[in-house]
């Protein structure tokens, strides 16, 4: 699409809209990396059962979502290739991994579902191999490990890669591309049900009504809920996926679902401006990272003491080096350098050879993942070999597939969810949430961190596989109440009446007292969370008081969304992400204010519960939404440690 048609006026009457029904067993929204997989295995499974699967993608799945401009490294790779060692239903190759992600998460994570991916992982891997993606291997033929679960790889182009598996496993013609969904369907006879979902198309008035047994969200985290640092033109540069809104996690909200950790965020460490990721150089080229004065910040261990045994992990977790660098900051020891420099002459060690590879894999490292970052060192002359870079903390990212675990709740494998789990939530498909027929992977599976590209691939063909068996199972029909579609036929298209209804009522196009535009929408909203919620501009701190206030303030923003105007279908696009995107927020708020602790320091302080409070709150937060009334219901559910470990 030329840049021109964004700003074109194109406004369709709903009465002017085509729709279109389109029928299938599974329905995966989100063609990311666990959308990919999900198609993957479930076009396999239905095959055989003769059922059908449909993928619906608001981008074009060849370049989109987190994966679209590709990655540096697989961040989740086992290496167990020796598949005898799980005994009685107890993964003992794996318990250090799963030790690894619970620390990480200090101390919370579902372990069931970690456990479940990570045994997993490694046969999606090779399937990506096989597929022609580039795996770097050492002179022995072996994998190069970044760190101890993570290969590196030359990925620009992984997500084409991945992608042309998925599309070839569905075929073609169940791949709807550029349509964005906006609501879930529930069963006519059964509100607990879900019979599909609608969307429409951000190319051609077209709205689409998807009736489905079953149905796989997979669109990703949530961006943008935030005040970014970048500002005015380079807004949009933030670290993850600007495409990913939270629409997974609203419309799974919004329909009931058990919600779990959405208090939880990601706050990741990143070259500064350009976000480059930080891994392979304290992984792979073994870079110290400096605070103003050249001090190794993390040696700084009197800093993270009072958060034992964390504190004591291997690696440190993430949110406490986090809190490391943030302290660096906030107390006049900033800004922090990553010492690219030293790194590589250590690696080079004298030899221009050497010095040499190590600069062509510093460079590849953001040409694969983050080339804004390589165009930024481009632009400022930097050398890595000669000098340092800035690196700083981002704003946050609600996600459940990194350093982050916000997401739903769902069911794990049978074989290792606890029976505690299983008696509060009684499910019978592995990785399904708390409304029937309804999956989640990827990032909006929540408690299970640590997925990254391989795991979440791995849990969408878990996934799939469980909703073709479900489809199979579940002896019903869809039913689809006809009067409900028509009224969100209206509901979708409304933004396009509002602004065609009170176009003329002012003399400026942005200044109107009857209608707002999605951007308006965004600088409020990140306004909010940014000064309420715990974001850059408080360093990350919140309180009941402010908590309370920000979520005063995202109601009235949720009344006045009604009034969000659009002059395309792009720009509709644009006023559903806000929808979602509050109703995202309004979670991330409940749940803080829920959980009366500090746990993770690093990511958000609470200032009125500084402290980490093992005895009260090593425990899994776990929401829901009244759909008719809208009030948030939370509770605790208790962790349990499946893994065999001690810490
Ligand atoms: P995604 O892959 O982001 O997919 C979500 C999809 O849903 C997108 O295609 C999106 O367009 C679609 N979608 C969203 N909303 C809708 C809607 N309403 N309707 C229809 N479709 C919708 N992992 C690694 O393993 N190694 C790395 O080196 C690495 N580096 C990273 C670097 C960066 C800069 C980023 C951003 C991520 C990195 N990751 C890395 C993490 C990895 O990309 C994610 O963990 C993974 O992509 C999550 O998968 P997902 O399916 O949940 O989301
Ligand atoms: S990326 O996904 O955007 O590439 P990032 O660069 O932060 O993420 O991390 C890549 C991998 O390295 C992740 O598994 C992350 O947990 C790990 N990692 C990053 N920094 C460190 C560190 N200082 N110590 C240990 N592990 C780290």
């Amino acid at each position: 699409m030329a840049v021109e048609s964004y700003r074109k006026v194109e406004t369709f009457k709903e009465s002017d809209i085509k729709t279109k029904t389109v029928e299938a067993d599974v329905l995966i929204v989100g063609g990311g990396m666990s959308g990919c997989g999900a198609a993957f295995e479930a076009a396999y499974w239905a095959k055989a059962a003769g059922k059908k699967v449909i993928l619906v993608e608001k981008a074009a799945i060849e370049r989109s979502g987190a994966v679209a401009h590709g990655l540096s490294a697989i961040n989740c790779y086992m290496g167990l290739s020796d598949r005898s060692q799980f005994t009685n239903n107890k993964p003992i190759a794996l318990e250090e991994f799963v030790r690894y992600v619970n620390l990480d998460m200090m101390g919370v994570s579902r372990e069931d579902l970690v456990a479940d991916y990570a045994r997993n992982v490694d046969d999606s891997v090779h399937l990506f191999e096989k597929w022609g993606l580039p795996l770097w291997k050492d002179e022995n033929g072996k994998y190069v490990r970044e760190g101890r679960w993570q290969i590196m790889i030359s990925g620009e182009s992984y997500k084409p890669i991945v992608a042309e598996g998925a599309k070839k496993a569905i075929g073609e013609e169940n791949l709807y591309e550029r349509v964005f969904i906006t609501h879930l369907l529930m069963d006519k006879n059964d509100p607990t049900r879900v019979a599909g979902a609608v969307g429409f198309s951000v190319r051609d008035p077209i709205f689409y009504v998807f009736k489905a047994k079953t149905v796989i969200i997979a669109t990703g985290g949530a961006t943008g809920l935030f005040r970014p640092k970048s500002t005015a033109e380079g807004m949009g540069r933030i670290w993850y996926a600007v495409f990913n809104t939270g629409s997974g996690y609203a419309m799974a909200i919004e329909a009931g679902a058990h919600t779990t950790q959405m208090e939880h965020r990601f706050i990741p460490t990143r070259f500064k401006d350009g976000y480059g990721p930080v891994g392979a150089w304290f992984l792979l080229f073994k870079s110290k990272a400096t605070n103003a004065y050249g001090k190794d910040y993390t040696e700084n261990v009197e800093t993270i003491a009072p958060y034992q045994p964390y504190a004591s992990a291997t690696p440190v977790p993430t949110p406490l080096r986090n809190h490391q660098m943030i302290e660096e900051m906030v107390n006049g020891r900033g800004p922090i350098w990553m010492r690219t420099d030293e790194a590589i002459g250590k690696l080079g060690a004298g030899d221009p050879k050497k010095t040499k590879k190590v600069l062509d894999e510093a460079w590849e490292d953001f040409l694969d993942m983050t080339v804004d970052q390589a165009l930024l060192w481009a632009a400022n002359d930097v050398e890595p070999d000669k000098t340092p870079s800035e690196i700083a903390a981002a704003e946050p990212y609600l996600m459940g597939s990194h350093s982050g675990c916000a997401g739903l709740w769902v069911c794990g494998p049978d074989d290792l969810m606890p029976d505690e789990y299983k008696t509060l939530f009684p499910l019978q498909y592995n990785r399904m949430t708390t409304i029937k027929g309804l999956f989640a992977i990827g990032d909006n599976a929540g408690a299970s961190p640590h997925k990254f590209s391989s795991g979440s691939f791995a849990e969408g063909r878990i996934a799939g596989k469980e909703a073709v068996r479900y489809s199979v199972e579940q002896n019903f029909e869809p039913t689809i109440d006809d009067s409900k579609v028509a009224e969100m036929k209206k509901k979708v298209f409304k933004p396009m009446e509002t602004y065609e209804q009170f176009k003329d009522a002012t003399t400026a196009e942005e200044i109107n007292p009857n209608y707002l535009f999605p951007k308006q929408t965004l600088w409020r909203l990140q306004k909010i969370m940014d000064e309420y919620m715990g974001g850059i501009s408080t360093w990350y701190r919140t309180s009941d008081a402010y908590l309370a206030e920000g979520l005063k303030r995202i109601g009235k923003l949720r009344e006045d969304s009604e009034k969000l105007a659009a002059r395309n279908l792009h720009e509709l696009m644009r006023c559903w992400e806000m929808v979602h995107r509050i109703t995202v927020a309004e979670a991330h708020g409940e749940h803080l204010r829920f959980r009366k602790e500090t746990r993770w320091p690093g990511y958000y302080y609470r200032t009125d519960y500084p402290k980490l409070d093992d005895k009260e709150w090593k425990c899994f937060t776990v929401g829901r939404r009244d759909p008719s009334t809208g009030s948030w219901n939370l509770q605790k559910v208790p962790y349990v440690q499946v893994a065999d470990y001690t810490i």
